[in-house]
This record gives structure tokens, sequence and C-alpha cells, in this order.
């Protein structure tokens, strides 16, 4: 029989898709679950998969290529989508559709298939993976057959497969960059998240005192805590834990999504707000005025490209090209300072440093001589001055 290929998560949403395949596509099926740090049982998933009447189940750790390929050129970029999202869930979709690409190759499937609905960014970033990695045929029945949750609970009743813990207080996506929380009481967008929500992030009894941390990067990334070295899977656990327990990490905006929705989007990412804020600063520190300006423009494309499904894109590999160009500098030691959830820099140096305190400090043995800053600024202002000349005699004219 024909085979699909199917990203399954052993949520409501892809349980009813292995059915639906089966029963109205009469297609085998072929589940596959990718590891990118969301901490499920991935045994019981397995054994749901099997329960399904899967004809296979792969389950792929895929967590170290997530942070290398995805999550570090994503703190390079200082990615935030429209200032606030770190891109957790948009990062990692186009890497769960590479791998059952890879399985769909291997299995020698006739199509591939996903659990999104038709009002979010996933199921884009998924066909648009889909499409730029084969030709096959992409199957996508809840949004094709506009199924909502009572409608997939039905039909789930309908064809024996049991579903448990339907009444959930919220949507959630995880991974190693972050937690995204929708839906529930949430979707009011006047509701403050009640503090079950979060499970990373502390919101009551914060630690009295502050806590700091010095985050070491190398070529962009980052490679110590504290001077300690550490992998690149675990320095992200180690900040989400230390972060999350100092109240830091939380999110709450309201999102435009690429189907044209506005949503209120609630996050926890605490290791990926520290190292955003902890990159950025020190990018400033050793870039030149000119790169740091066109970077955040680079930056803020390569965080629009990404979270609109376009992974793919030319455009988002070129952009990747310039930012890694930057990097190279980018080493040094940061230090952060967290009280009362928020976090902020207090500290940074680099070998690459272009800052000159010499020159800089107002204490007497500057090397800077101010005198020659006087002809620079009449040159500088000369075009403006000129300009409000003019338009200062044609108003004593009037
Ligand atoms: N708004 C975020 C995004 O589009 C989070 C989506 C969470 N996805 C989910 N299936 N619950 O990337």
């Amino acid at each position: 029989m024909a085979k699909a290929v199917l990203a399954f998560s052993g949520g409501l949403d892809t349980t009813v898709v292995v059915k639906y395949l089966q029963d109205e596509h009469g297609l085998d099926v072929v589940t596959v679950t990718v590891d990118v740090g969301q901490g499920e049982d991935y045994e019981a998933v397995r054994e749901k998969s099997r329960a399904l009447g899967a004809v296979s189940h792969h389950t792929i750790d895929a967590r170290r290529e997530f942070v290398l390929g995805y999550i570090h050129p994503a703190i390079m970029a200082n990615a935030l989508y429209q200032g606030k999202y770190c891109l957790a869930t948009a990062l990692a979709r186009p890497l769960i559709a590479r791998k059952v690409l890879e399985v769909a190759r291997a299995e020698g499937a006739s199509a591939l298939a996903h659990g999104c609905s038709g009002k979010g960014n996933d199921q884009v970033r998924f066909d648009l993976a889909f499409m730029s990695g084969s030709d096959l045929p992409i199957l996508a029945p809840i949004r094709d057959k506009n199924l909502d949750r009572p409608a997939e609970i039905k039909y789930a009743a309908e064809h024996g497969v049991e579903v448990e813990n339907v009444a959930k207080r919220f949507s959630i996506d995880q991974n190693l960059w972050g937690r995204a929380i929708e839906g529930g009481v949430l979707e009011d967008p006047f509701t403050e998240p009640p503090s079950d929500a979060f499970i990373w992030t502390r919101t009551e009894d914060l630690p009295h005192n502050p806590t700091y941390l010095d985050i070491t990067f190398r070529g962009g990334v980052p490679v110590a805590v504290d001077g300690q070295e550490m992998g690149p899977v675990d320095i992200i656990l180690h900040l989400n834990r230390t972060a999350g327990e100092a109240g830091v990490g939380i999110v709450d905006h309201i999102e435009d999504r690429t189907v044209g929705l506005k949503s209120r989007e609630v996050y926890e990412t605490p290791g990926a707000v520290c190292l955003i804020e902890a990159h950025s600063d020190l990018e400033k520190m050793v870039h030149t005025i000119h790169q740091s300006r066109v970077k955040a423009a680079m930056d803020a494309e390569w965080a629009r490209l990404t979270y609109l499904g376009l992974w793919d894109e030319p455009l988002r590999r070129d952009i990747d090209a310039f930012i890694r160009n930057s990097q190279g500098v980018v080493s040094g030691t940061v230090r952060l300072r967290m009280q009362g959830g928020a976090v902020r820099v207090v500290g940074r140096r680099s070998d690459h440093s272009l800052y000159d305190q010499r020159s800089a400090t107002y204490g007497q043995d500057s090397t800077y001589d101010q005198r020659r800053a006087s002809g620079f600024v009449e040159l500088w202002g000369a075009q403006s001055a000129e300009a409000n000349r003019i338009l200062r005699k044609a108003e004593a004219e009037q």
C-alpha cells in the first residue's frame, strides 16, 4: 500500500490525522517524532503510534542539530520577530520537516502529512519546507477538512480512538529554545496569564538577591557560563533553568501571523532572552557604527523570513551568509544581572572591543583632543544649518 509520512506529536491533531489518512485515503502511515527538546515521553508517543496502527515509527533526536543549525544562526541574528518573539516554534518546523523528508525518502513514501490547522503559521512552515525539499503531495486533513477541536474529538470517538486530556487549559508548543502558550483564557488579550501557564519561569517568591550570569561568546555563539565551558545543548538548558529561576523570560505580546490574523502570544524563553540580550550587547562593542546599522536591518529581515516560513528562501541564506561573516569578532563576555524578573546587562568585555576607554574618559589623561571636534561639527552640520538659514530668511521676508 502507498505510504504517507506524518510529523507526529501524539497530540489530538496528529492522532486524528493518522486515522484520517488510513481510513479516508487508504494509506499506510509512517509516523516521525523529532526530539527538539520538547521533553516528551518518546516511548509513550511510540506506543500511541503503534496503537493507532501506524506501519512504523521513527524517533529522531535532533537536539544538537537544532542548536547548531537553527538556534545558533538565530542568536547570531539577534532574532526576535516583531522585536519580541525568539522564534522557538518557527525555527523547529523546518528541521522537523527536513527529518520527515529524510524518512519519506528512505521509506519510498508517496505523500507527506502534518496536523496543522489552517489558522496558524505552522502549516505555512511545514508546507513550504516540504515544497522546497520534494515534489510529493502534502496532506493536511485538519486544515483541509476545516476540523475544529470538537469535530476532531468526535471523529476520534467515532473511529474508536481514545484521546486523553482533551480539556487542557492551554495549547502548548515547546522545545529547547522556548515554550509557546496559547488558547484558553489567554485568548482575551486583556487577561493576565495565570501563573500556572508557566513552568520554566518563576513568577512568585522570586529570589531577593540579584542573580548574575557571565556569558562567554566565541564567534557569535555562546560557549561558557560563569567561566565554565558547556556543550551547545547544555548551555541553553542551563540558562533556561537559571534565568527561569530568577523570573526572567516571559514575553506577552500581540503578534501578526503570516495568515493575516493577529494573535495574543505568551512565551517563556529564559535562555533566549538572556542570550539575545547579551549577544546584541557584545556586538555593539565590537562592530563599527556602519556594521551595526546595516546588521540591525538584516537581523530584522532574517527573523521576518524565518517567522513567515521562508527558511529555505534564498534571501534568508544570503542574509545568513552576511550575518555569519560579521561574527568572527563577536567574542567576549557579557555580565547579566537579573532581579525581580528583569534582566539587564551590567558589564561586557572583548579582545575585539572598539571601545577605547583612554579616549572616551572624562578624566584628565584622555588621548582625545577636544579641539579637533569643532571643525568636524561645523562640516557635519553645514547642510542642515544652510537649509535652516534659507528657511529663516524666507520667513522673515513674508
Ligand atoms: N505564534 C508562535 C509561532 O507562530 C507559536 C506557535 C505555537 N504553535 C503551536 N502549534 N501551538 O511561531
